[in-house]
């Protein structure tokens, strides 16, 4: 996963994606042959009906689920090649996670939540301190940091797994809608914290949602539907280009040569 290789490929490339699932009578194909490019720093929004395969394709795309057929490139390296162990890697090392039914650990603290990634990573106890408590006061919950989920409501355990994904301040941020459970002025927040992790940070955010206003926010909308791209479209005028990222009221302001949190490429191999 060379520098030069990401400059000369697309960051992702999705070729022929097909995804079944079931035999004989119950197989069901969620993905019919999914092609799709993505740049790095690009902001997408994949829309489509329920059951269209969205979050299929965010699971291969997150290396979570290998593809029936078709190949997946990230950096240009074929992930659908990948062991295990190796996709981990590439995970642990590229992408941060908000998905659906991506639970937050129960009896465990926001805090420690959050700089679990961190862990993985190995970073400091002090480094993971810091950079979790950033995170948390990103998504608005500073303060919040020693209660559990149980004392969390859903939009603010939602804002926890938003932190978590955020906190490597990885390549790429997957988010399988990521502002559902939360109220417009909440959900208009988190969409102003992912541009503005998109713009200042030149995080790859691919997002799906059901809210045509959030998807507003996308510098691009891919459509999906039964299985395939029906659609694929730039937005002229991404709303975080509309008004000035300060306007985000409750988000603290980034302070971005803070210590804690380190560039996804930082690690040798
Ligand atoms: N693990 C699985 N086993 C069997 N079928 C599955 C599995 N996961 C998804 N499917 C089926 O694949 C199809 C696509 O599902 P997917 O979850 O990708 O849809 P979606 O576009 O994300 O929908 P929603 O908007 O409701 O989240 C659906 O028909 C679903 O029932
Ligand atoms: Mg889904």
């Amino acid at each position: 996963m060379s520098t030069d290789a990401a400059s000369a490929t697309p960051l992702i490339q999705l070729r022929g994606i097909t995804k079944t699932y079931g035999q004989g009578a119950t197989l069901l194909q969620a993905l019919k042959g999914v092609d799709l490019d993505i740049e790095a720093g690009d902001f997408v929004a994949i829309m489509g009906p329920s059951g269209s395969g969205k979050s299929t394709a965010m699971n291969v795309l997150g290396g979570l689920d290998t593809p029936t057929t078709g190949h997946y490139l990230f950096q240009g390296v074929h992930v659908e090649t990948l062991t295990r162990d190796q996709r981990a890697r590439l995970r642990r090392r590229y992408l941060g996670f908000v998905f659906q039914g991506f639970n937050l650990l129960a009896r465990t603290s926001a805090q420690e939540n959050v700089e679990l990634p961190l862990l993985y990573r190995g970073e400091s106890a002090s480094n993971r301190h810091a950079a979790a408590a950033k995170a948390l006061e990103q998504v608005g919950l500073k303060g919040w940091e020693h209660h559990t989920p149980a004392e969390l409501s859903g939009g603010q355990q939602q804002r926890v797994a938003i932190a978590r994904a955020i906190v490597t301040e990885p390549a790429v941020l997957l988010a399988d809608e990521p502002t559902g459970n939360l109220d417009t002025q909440r959900s208009q927040e988190i969409m102003a914290l992912l541009w503005r992790l998109n713009v200042d940070h030149g995080i790859t955010v691919l997002m799906v949602t059901h809210e045509p206003d959030m998807a507003q926010y996308a510098r691009r909308i891919v459509r999906f539907v039964d299985g395939v791209v029906a659609s694929d479209t730039r937005n002229e005028n991404p709303i975080g280009l509309q008004a000035p990222a300060a306007s985000t009221p409750s988000a603290a302001p980034s302070t971005q040569s803070g210590p804690a949190v380190n560039p996804p490429t930082e690690e040798a191999h």
